[in-house]
């Protein structure tokens, strides 16, 4: 069998947690392969709301196999908070929750030194959600980090090198009062290793091979979005992991050939937490709106997300970086009272129209946009494609038309049930 990749295509909370819970009774395997809990995937079904972090979002079904990969970074912390709250739902994962032992750690300094770089860059702060990703992926390519493997010897005396090197730069580059809150996060964090330790630490990329090799079906789920990607992505404004397709090899230990579908998820519109170029944004009274019928506030940092109209130059772009196969159309339903929808379709830079992306995006961007007509009608109760709107099946055919790639899932809520296969 080959490993199916599930990504956002634009700047992250597409919906990728509803959608991987839902498509996970076809697979035996769900994986995590980058990112870390700078991530929140919210699922929804039988009255329970649950925002997922570090643990990919098969969990709540049964006899499914999960995986957090080797290219995740864990906040052992933030890990043992999940676990506990799943345990309070009725969800011990000790036996379907399987770690790799290359995964990096996320050290309690490693959030400090991204506090402390963040306020260092003063008004161009990358707006990031202060988990510890940059510093600790930082320390990975340098070839200083520490590993979920390193638990298991000598762990005390490899931890404390690299504090010693964390606490210098933070108290003699950055001037950062750490200590109070450094020795606030330890003891947590000491018991989130011990938590860690309760599960099954693998050789993950053996373990999925071996899987795919005797059959298994493998669904690898993305964090982030690929406007997010730190080679890809609107750099510095990114995040520090390979959010794309390939990710998933690099973050798996599965060669490029092993890879099967790629689905694409976007929203009907666009949004973007964090600072950061973004061209179809909406500082009006429409904004407002989408952010309000959207309830569109961050998933792990409660921060009011930025809105604005679909963009396809960006997202053509994400098609080819990612190889999409197929596209699964979120929140159709925010845009259910609108007369009007308007559609990106290129960026008018220095006078000059383009469709291509452009290697930088400096905020020089204008974006043309096209207006299809409304649908004016509550979507939440549509179960079958039979029953969409005029308008609503316009735009989708709109869009396959401008993408070439078809949409097969259109979701109209954010519940497990609102979920339309075409
Ligand atoms: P992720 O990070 O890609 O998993 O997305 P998030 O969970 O951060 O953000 C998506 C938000 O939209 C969550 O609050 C979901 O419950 C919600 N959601 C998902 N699909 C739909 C949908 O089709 N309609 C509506 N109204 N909300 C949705
Ligand atoms: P999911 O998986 C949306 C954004 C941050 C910031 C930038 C860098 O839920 O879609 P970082 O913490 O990685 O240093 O932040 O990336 N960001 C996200 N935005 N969804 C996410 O994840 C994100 N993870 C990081 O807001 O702009
Ligand atoms: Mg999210």
């Amino acid at each position: 069998m080959k490993v199916d990749v599930l990504l956002g295509l634009q700047w992250g909370d597409e919906g990728k947690g509803k959608v991987v819970d839902v498509l996970t009774p076809r697979y035996d395997v769900i994986t995590r392969f980058q990112g870390g809990p700078n991530a929140g995937h919210t699922l929804e079904f039988n009255n329970i709301k649950h925002v997922l972090h570090t643990i990919p979002s098969g969990i709540f079904r049964a006899d499914k196999i999960n995986i957090i990969g080797n290219g995740v970074v864990i906040d052992p912390c933030i890990f043992k908070k999940e676990i506990d709250s799943l345990l309070k739902l009725g969800f011990d994962l000790k036996k379907t929750l399987l770690i790799s032992k290359k995964a990096h750690l996320i050290l309690p300094t490693h959030r400090l030194l991204d506090a402390a770089s963040e306020a260092a860059k003063g008004a161009d702060k990358i707006g990031s959600t202060l988990k510890g990703i940059g510093p600790a992926y930082r320390d990975k390519i340098g070839r200083d980090g520490l590993r979920v493997g390193d638990i298991l010897n000598n762990f005390e005396e490899k931890y404390k090198a690299r504090v010693k090197q964390h606490t210098d730069l933070l108290s003699k580059y950055y001037h950062f009062d750490y200590k109070e809150a450094l020795l606030d996060y330890e003891k947590a964090w000491f018991e989130g290793i011990e938590t860690i330790k309760q599960f099954q630490l693998i050789d993950s990329e053996t373990v999925i091979n071996k899987l795919i090799d005797s059959g298994k079906s493998v669904i690898a789920e993305g964090a982030q979005g690929t406007m997010l990607d730190i080679d890809f992505g609107s750099y510095p404004f990114v995040t520090s992991s390979n959010t794309i397709t390939a990710g998933a090899c690099t973050g798996l230990g599965v060669a490029p050939n092993k890879i099967g579908k790629v689905y694409g998820i976007f929203k009907a519109y666009c949004t973007r937490v964090g600072s950061g170029p973004f061209p179809t944004e909406l500082n009006d009274a429409t904004g407002q709106k989408l952010r309000d019928v959207g309830h569109e506030f961050g998933s792990t940092t409660g921060r009011p997300r930025r809105c604005g109209w679909l963009d396809l130059v960006a997202l053509k772009y994400a098609i080819m970086i990612d190889g999409v196969t197929e596209l699964i159309m979120m929140k159709a339903d925010v845009l259910d009272d609108f007369d009007y929808i308007k559609v990106c379709t290129k960026y008018k830079i220095n006078g000059e129209l383009t469709e291509d992306f452009p290697h930088e995006l400096d905020g020089n961007e204008e974006p043309i946009y096209e207006s299809l007509p409304g649908w004016n009608k509550a979507l939440t109760g549509v179960t079958k494609e039979n029953n969409f709107p005029v308008e609503l099946s316009n735009y989708i055919k709109y869009i396959e038309t401008k993408l070439h790639v078809p949409i097969s899932i259109v979701s109209v809520g954010p519940n497990r049930s609102q979920t339309i296969e075409r």
